[in-house]
């Protein structure tokens, strides 16, 4: 179905979304995994949900790019971004999920203004689920901060830190506390 492949604001929208969404695609599944290795079990399932959603706006973007005879080109994958304990991934989360939530209601607001009811409604779609993901890094985060949190996951995390950091030592990897690393991954 064709939709107005002449709008390339449009199209210039769904190349930032495809990049955004794919960029937290990696850094949820990169967090997932590190929140494991940490043995923060149920944390690491939560993550890897989100991971999953993201990978679902990822397949609704490329199709809807596919309809407007657009080939998916993402271009800007930006470096996951962890850190030294679970709130400090929140937190990076926290900031993703705004950036995406201001893309989203650009695009929306300029859909509207053309009368582009199709992508409007698209876009608005991705926008609530956005903020919803706001919303529960959110309450997750106020779990773990709040004073009754105080806490058996950031014990476990900061325990589990620290027994990365001897792993790095002795084997010299390093799976924990890593500050941005490349691309590559090479830096966790
Ligand atoms: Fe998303
Ligand atoms: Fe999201």
């Amino acid at each position: 179905m064709m939709q107005r492949p002449s709008d390339q604001r449009v199209l210039g929208y769904l190349g930032r979304a495809l990049s955004l969404e794919l960029t937290a695609v990696q850094q949820y599944s990169t967090q997932a995994r590190l929140l494991a290795i940490w043995g923060l079990a149920e944390p690491a399932k939560r993550m890897r949900n989100e991971a999953t959603e993201e990978m679902g706006h990822v397949d609704r973007i490329i199709s809807r790019m596919l309809a407007l005879c657009v080939a998916p080109s993402a271009s800007q994958l930006r470096p996951v971004q962890v850190g030294q304990d679970l709130q400090a991934l929140l937190r990076h989360n926290q900031t993703l999920e705004f950036e995406l939530i201001g893309l989203y209601t650009d695009a929306v607001r300029h859909c509207a203004c053309q009368g582009d009811h199709d992508n409007r409604l698209f876009f608005e779609a991705l926008l609530a689920e956005e903020e919803a993901h706001g919303d529960e890094f959110a309450r997750w985060l106020e779990e773990l901060e709040s004073p009754r949190a105080v806490d058996p996951v950031q014990q476990r995390a900061t325990m589990h830190n620290n027994s990365a950091r001897v792993k790095e030592k002795r084997y010299g990897q390093s799976v924990a506390g890593a500050q941005a690393p490349t691309s590559s991954g090479a830096a966790l």
